[in-house]
């Protein structure tokens, strides 16, 4: 199977997740393609603040993700940071280039999950979640969720992320406080369950459905 995840992250909590999910993809034995979307800050913001150049140095490797990209994968996990209780401007705008593939059905029945992180607790991550799904149905994505049946999810004994609509992390009001253990087994949890249901949907060189 051929596993996509593919993140916007400024401060990169989106980031760490992202690469807990590519892990556990990998783990179940797909194919994975680790892709960033395009920046639209200006650089001499960037450049002004060294933990934000910090965190560009780290994604150095991670190669910024194509319409080729989303062809080629069977599963697509999206991750983006919370902004107002909605998806970055840089993952829209990716996914505001996929007019050619809505049009021609290419990405029709394909499985995608959704992925954040938010400041705060209550900061908007389930609406951050639903709203990233909404263009994905458009587009023609089966989307998959986290069930209960993740049962770290329930646990009360830490602030953690993870919800029925996806994977998440609280970073705090500096953005600092990274993806707990909790968080990043649910990251890896959705990347097994991404793969299996790619694995069980995909027919080769055909749509699992028209
Ligand atoms: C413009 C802007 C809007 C934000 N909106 C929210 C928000 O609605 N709720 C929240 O809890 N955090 C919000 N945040 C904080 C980020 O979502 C949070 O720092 C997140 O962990 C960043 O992820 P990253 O480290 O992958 O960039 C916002 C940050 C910025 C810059």
């Amino acid at each position: 199977m051929n596993i996509l995840v593919v993140f916007y992250s400024m401060t990169g909590n989106t980031a760490t997740l992202a690469r807990a999910i590519a892990k556990g993809a990998r783990e179940q034995g797909a194919a994975v393609r680790l892709r960033q979307v395009r920046e639209l800050m200006p650089e001499e913001v960037i450049q002004k603040r060294p933990d934000l150049q910090k965190v560009k140095d780290s994604l150095k490797d991670v190669p910024l993700a194509t319409n080729d990209d989303l062809v080629w994968a069977d599963g697509v996990a999206f991750g983006s940071p919370t902004r107002y209780g909605n998806m970055s401007a840089q993952l829209k705008q990716f996914l505001d280039g996929t007019g050619s593939l809505w049009m021609s059905g290419t990405l029709v029945g394909k499985v995608a999950s959704v992925f954040t992180s938010t400041s705060t607790q209550h900061g908007g991550q389930e609406s951050t979640l639903l709203s990233m799904m909404v263009p994905l149905f458009h587009l023609g994505y089966i989307m998959l969720g986290l069930p209960y049946a993740e049962q770290a999810q329930m646990t009360m004994e830490d602030i953690h992320g993870g919800s029925p609509y996806g994977v998440s992390s609280i970073s705090g009001v500096d953005s600092k406080r990274a993806p707990t253990e909790v968080d990043l087994a649910l990251a890896s949890a959705l990347g097994k369950r991404l793969a299996l249901a790619a694995a069980r949907l995909a027919v080769p060189g055909q749509r699992a459905v028209a």
